[in-house]
């Protein structure tokens, strides 16, 4: 399954040609350049609007159009972006209503990036004539393989125009005010509402405590982007459906429910910007896990390849400290993403900026505008590699397991008062359950609650504070037909509108499913740890393992205790239980009560995996700092990416012989990884 019409690896950049149009030898250079650095694709025209667009309706994309033909001519497609994520000023000088009014109810000033009104009828009727002149004049063109949409979608609007449309939303919603004010629970601190017009977002300065309110805020954010993206795209597809269209996507960023924004994407793509090297001991696996996770989320939400739309090629110019990628770093970060599911390398940006906020950004062309220079060697190489690997394009990577992650369940948990308000942790939960299957090569699927769980042998569940759908009736035929579910603590408590379940919890069925009951939840302060002492090991363990941030207490009505709570507190009864497993039909739940340190989740999950026959990327025991994952081509060949994300010299005992894809040389049984080193191999299909 290709992503684009270009059946190939892509690798390119964000080219901005329209800060140099007045240095047309610098453009010149620009095409030889990329060529060296084995490019194939630039995405273009991102924040180009007041050069395509001087002044209202005189539209000038003449340049746009020798640029895109002379990178065409040169073999070197186009991926072409919609203008929207910057206004130009003259907009915003005579629309003011298109500048974004702030949760404070301030209308922003000129300025920036990313800050218009998604409602705008106005800016909507701006993005369409702009989008719609782009698609007539090049929405055919051979070049072309794929529309960039905006820029990195993000953000909320509070003016009186979203304020109008939420209320509309809500109107489709509930039908009834009396109908809203029960849902919302409104009786509290007397805030029913009697008129559809007291309702506003949720404000600093105004209404924080109904929670019905801050989750529906949330969706109708989702459906307003969503709704304005279709917007953008219905005058592309209007010219030639078949392009595909994709928005650049940032890591774990919660102010959009992507599941919802994906649906409305032919390509997922994202922008991978982990903070390398921030580590004394030089060792990469906590950044290098976080952004493979995203990476399997992008994955997840098609079921198929994505794209890296960015990343940098050297240094970015906005983290804390801003390290460049050290020596040879490039080409193993490049195999990671390749390894969980991009066809593509793509980075931000082509050619450094001279002036202005990212004039120290990394670039693939510096201002020293030399092509011998390091990170110019380094693309150039990942390039070549790209090159040799149109195998591996569009290949899958089949997952037995997942982890859910419910975005409007976060979102609840997260606006809840209490139990923990310094952090509640879920996000941080799930990518502990992430990490065992990561560090061993197990690939793992990230979904949501709407998403089909049938292909999956082994569920995790952490943290679903909010149940919606039919997700518990899901869940509970996925065990009746031999799924295992590992569920934990704090799930199930509040229903699609953040109320509170009456009975017992996990509420819809939960509580009886994991054979347990919940009683009150502990929460710790930072640093405050309790115990899980296994009094029956349900795989062999360690005796105990630590715990932190939340601990539940639960009563077990019909499962086995497998762990309790250590008798650190004289005055806890001493058969306190942490983790219990239930046997239901002709499947397994495990529920995890408290929130346990990493180990203690590779020691469970991995031997779940194991006897469930679910299989890793490579049969071997991998040291530490070393990762492996796999794809399967079309063609059955099996690709096999192993990461060193150490200084150290590492080695891999491999199960059996094994080709280095790129220089076809065969290693027997031993594997050497230089420090950073990263390898592609093959196999025949198993
Ligand atoms: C991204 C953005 C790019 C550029 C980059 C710098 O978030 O899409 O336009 O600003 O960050 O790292």
């Amino acid at each position: 399954m290709f992503l684009t019409p270009y059946p190939h690896m892509l690798h390119g950049a964000d080219y901005n040609p329209e800060q140099w149009l007045r240095h047309p030898d610098i453009l010149r250079q620009d095409i030889e350049q990329m060529k060296q650095a084995n490019m194939n694709c630039m995405s273009v025209g991102i924040f180009a609007w007041s050069a395509l667009e001087p002044t209202e309706g005189e539209y000038c994309l003449d340049w746009l159009g020798g640029i895109i033909d002379r990178l065409f001519e040169n073999g070197i497609y186009t991926v072409l972006a919609t203008p929207s994520g910057a206004k130009p000023l003259w907009m915003s000088q005579k629309y003011p209503e298109i500048r974004r009014v702030n949760a404070q109810r301030v209308r922003e000033l000129s300025g920036g990036r990313h800050n218009h009104c998604y409602t705008s009828p106005v800016y909507r009727e701006k993005v369409r004539a702009i989008n719609e002149q782009l698609a007539n004049r090049f929405g055919k063109h051979p070049g072309v393989i794929l529309w960039h949409i905006s820029n990195e979608l993000q953000g909320e609007c509070h003016c009186p125009l979203c304020q109008e449309a939420f209320r509309e939303w809500l109107k489709k919603r509930y039908g009834t005010l009396d109908a809203l004010n029960e849902a919302w629970w409104t009786a509290f601190w007397s805030h029913t509402y009697t008129d559809w017009t007291q309702i506003e977002p949720p404000s600093p300065r105004g209404e924080t405590g109904v929670h019905g309110l801050t989750l529906d805020w949330k969706r109708f954010v989702t459906h307003q982007t969503c709704s304005f993206f279709e917007n953008e795209i219905a005058p592309i597809r209007a010219v030639n459906p078949e392009l595909p269209v994709t928005a650049n996507l940032m890591g774990f960023y919660d102010g959009i429910d992507y599941r919802k924004l994906a649906k409305l994407l032919d390509v997922v793509s994202w922008d991978s910007y982990p903070a390398w090297h921030s580590q004394k001991d030089g060792d990469e696996t906590y950044n290098a896990f976080w952004s493979d996770a995203f990476s399997d989320y992008c994955r997840s939400l098609l079921g198929k390849p994505f794209l890296i739309m960015e990343n940098t090629p050297s240094q970015t110019n906005w983290q804390d400290v801003c390290r460049p990628k050290t020596w040879g770093f490039h080409r193993l970060s490049a195999i990671s993403n390749l390894a969980h599911g991009a066809d593509s390398i793509q980075y931000f940006q082509w050619r450094q900026s001279r002036g202005c906020a990212e004039k120290f950004h990394g670039a693939v062309m510096t201002h020293a505008n030399r092509t011998d220079t390091r990170v110019f060697q380094e693309v150039a190489g990942v390039g070549a590699m790209l090159k040799k690997l149109d195998a591996l394009c569009g290949a899958c990577t089949p997952a037995k397991a997942a982890i859910l992650y419910d975005t409007e369940s976060h979102w609840a948990v997260n606006a809840a008062q209490g139990p923990r308000n310094c952090g509640i942790g879920d996000t941080d939960l799930m990518l502990r359950f992430y990490l065992p299957f990561w560090k061993a090569g197990i690939s793992a699927d990230i979904i949501d609650s709407d998403m089909d769980f049938s292909a999956y042998d082994l569920l995790c569940v952490p943290m679903l504070y909010l149940l919606r759908g039919d997700v518990s009736r899901r869940l509970q035929e996925f065990v009746r037909r031999g799924g295992t579910l590992v569920m934990t603590m704090h799930t199930g408590l509040v229903d699609e509108h953040d109320l509170c379940f009456m009975g017992d919890t996990p509420g819809e069925g939960l509580a009886a499913l994991a054979g347990i009951r919940y009683l009150e939840s502990d929460p710790l302060y930072d640093g405050m740890e309790e115990r899980m002492v296994l009094v029956r090991e349900p795989f062999p363990m360690a005796d105990e393992y630590r715990a932190e941030r939340l601990c539940e207490r639960i009563a077990a009505e019909g499962a086995e205790v497998l762990a309790v709570y250590g008798h650190d507190n004289p005055c806890m009864p001493d058969d306190l239980p942490c983790l219990t497993r239930n046997k239901v039909g002709r499947g397994t739940v495990y529920y995890i009560a408290a929130f346990p340190e990493e180990k203690f989740l590779s020691d469970l999950l991995i031997p779940i995996c194991e006897s469930l026959g679910i299989r890793r990327a490579l049969d071997a025991e991998l040291p530490h700092g070393v990762t492996a994952a796999a794809r399967i081509a079309g063609d059955g060949t099996r690709f096999v990416f192993v990461m060193n994300w150490t200084r150290e010299k590492k080695t891999v005992t491999l199960p059996k012989p094994m080709k280095d894809y790129e220089t076809g040389r065969v290693y027997q049984n031993v594997l050497p990884l230089a420090p950073y080193g990263g390898k592609i191999l093959t196999a025949a299909a198993r």
